[in-house]
């Protein structure tokens, strides 16, 4: 039915526009973060306040909020039975991976403490990971997720997951915390007040 295909379309393209505006910001946060994972490498001075910042963002909005939403997707996906196990596994595997990272570059800093001069090169490889993992998974998910996605979820799954009708938590995750939309801005990004 054209007229629903199309009503489809429009509800997912806006779900999945704000995944994809997130995957923008996070690149222009990790290509940040990777500079200074060099500088650490390098023995110059590093951004602590964008270091500090920029993974209390990762973890407080890419962790909590963009992969739940990713995850919710998912759990509609699998009601459908429109996705064979594979792309399910995979994403939770992803998401899982990255966690760990996360928590290793955490602890990383943490176990640096005030010896981050002597222990630059873990903190370096750590961030790096991190920096990686993340890349490789938000390219991952444009290709192969967003488009199952797409192709399988109907009007009325997009409509109950963009207005938070099962316990989502996109409405209330915009607009960002200030420090991290004030930290996105000083990057370049373009992140308005209410978060549209
Ligand atoms: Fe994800
Ligand atoms: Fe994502």
């Amino acid at each position: 039915m054209p007229g629903k295909r199309a009503e489809a379309g429009g509800a997912s393209s806006k779900l999945i526009g704000i995944l994809k505006e997130d995957h923008n910001h996070f690149a222009v946060l990790l290509d940040a973060l990777d500079r200074q994972a060099d500088l650490f490498a390098d023995g110059e001075a590093v951004d602590y306040e964008l270091l500090e910042t920029g993974i209390s963002y990762l973890r407080a909005y890419a962790h909590a909020v963009h992969h739940p939403l990713e995850e919710a997707i998912l759990e509609r996906l699998s009601e459908r039975a429109a996705d064979d196990g594979l792309v399910g596994r995979e994403l939770s595997l992803q998401h899982e991976r990255l966690e760990d990272s996360l928590k290793l570059l955490q602890s990383a800093f943490h176990d640096a403490g005030e010896d981050q001069s002597t222990l630059r090169q873990p903190l370096a490889e750590a961030l790096h990971r991190m920096v990686s993992d993340m890349r490789a998974h938000n390219v991952w998910e444009e290709a192969n997720f967003f488009p199952a996605a797409g192709r399988a979820l109907g009007a009325q799954d997009w409509a109950q997951l963009s207005t938070g009708a099962e316990g989502q938590a996109v409405p209330a995750a915009r607009p960002l915390d200030p420090r991290f939309s004030n930290l996105l801005q000083q990057l370049g990004c373009s992140v308005s007040a209410d978060g549209e």
